[in-house]
């Protein structure tokens, strides 16, 4: 899981060095597919459940799940890059939400606030503490600056294969739920909306938006559990 995580994250790197307006979420996915083949691994999410890619490509309104496709990004976009590897039947999953271009202050906000939300999740994830410790830290950063949180969809136990248990959703109570134990490796991704938290999926059967229009912002790691202290992050560069 270590080594597909890291390949997530590098093919990250190469995305973003590619991206200004007026490239195509399908030229973003070809480059993503061979960067995680050249490296050795298997592309994730190509052929889960039918979905056709190798990238999740999320603008704007799109929440998770956008297919790729000719749509060219444009200066001011928000972009959300999902990607997953499989190394030895392995699994690493992880995602960032970047600007294209210069963006609003409060698009700005959104962004920083959603990845702050997920270091803060990751903080949470230490043995010991239960799993709705991680909900709730999300939840609580997002909403204090007048976002809402996705219901919707949710993180997930990684293994051997993409979506194990426990769910781990990014809203609740604190101290609900199963005691984290080391070993335990978690997909946390908090889906953090400008408007309401609703979301609906389109006719394509993937794409998923808010309702309202609002802008959405996405950010995963997978982490692992430590004996004590904070998780060990596969998803960052090292
Ligand atoms: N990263 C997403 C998840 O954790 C994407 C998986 S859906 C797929 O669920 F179909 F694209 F694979
Ligand atoms: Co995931």
């Amino acid at each position: 899981m270590a080594q597909a995580s890291k390949i997530v994250a590098e093919t990250h790197q190469v995305l973003l060095e590619l991206l200004k307006p007026g490239i195509t979420t399908l030229e973003l996915d070809k480059v993503a597919e061979e960067c995680i083949r050249d490296k050795g691994a298997i592309p994730a999410f190509k052929g889960y459940r039918n979905y056709p890619k190798t990238l999740c490509a999320s603008i704007n309104d799109q929440v998770v799940h956008g297919i790729p496709s000719k749509r060219e990004v444009r200066d001011g976009d928000i972009l959300g890059l999902d990607l997953g590897a499989i190394v030895h039947g392995f699994y690493g999953d992880g995602a960032i939400t970047v600007p294209v271009g210069a963006v609003s202050d409060r698009v700005g906000t959104l962004l920083q606030v959603t990845k702050d939300s997920l270091a803060k999740g990751v903080a949470s994830a230490v043995v010991g503490n239960r799993l709705s410790d991680i909900s709730h830290a999300i939840q609580s950063h997002a909403e204090a600056f007048g976002f809402s949180v996705v219901r919707d969809f949710v993180g997930h136990g990684i293994g051997r294969q993409l979506h194990e248990e426990p769910q781990v959703p990014n809203y609740g109570r604190a101290g609900q739920g199963p005691r984290l134990q080391m070993g335990m490796v978690l997909a946390i991704e908090p889906m953090v909306n400008m408007g309401g938290a609703k979301v609906r999926v389109l006719e394509d059967q993937w794409t998923a938006v808010t309702q309202d229009g609002s802008w959405s912002a996405h950010f995963e790691h997978t982490v692992a559990l430590q004996p004590d202290g904070p998780p060990r992050v596969l998803t960052a560069l090292s």
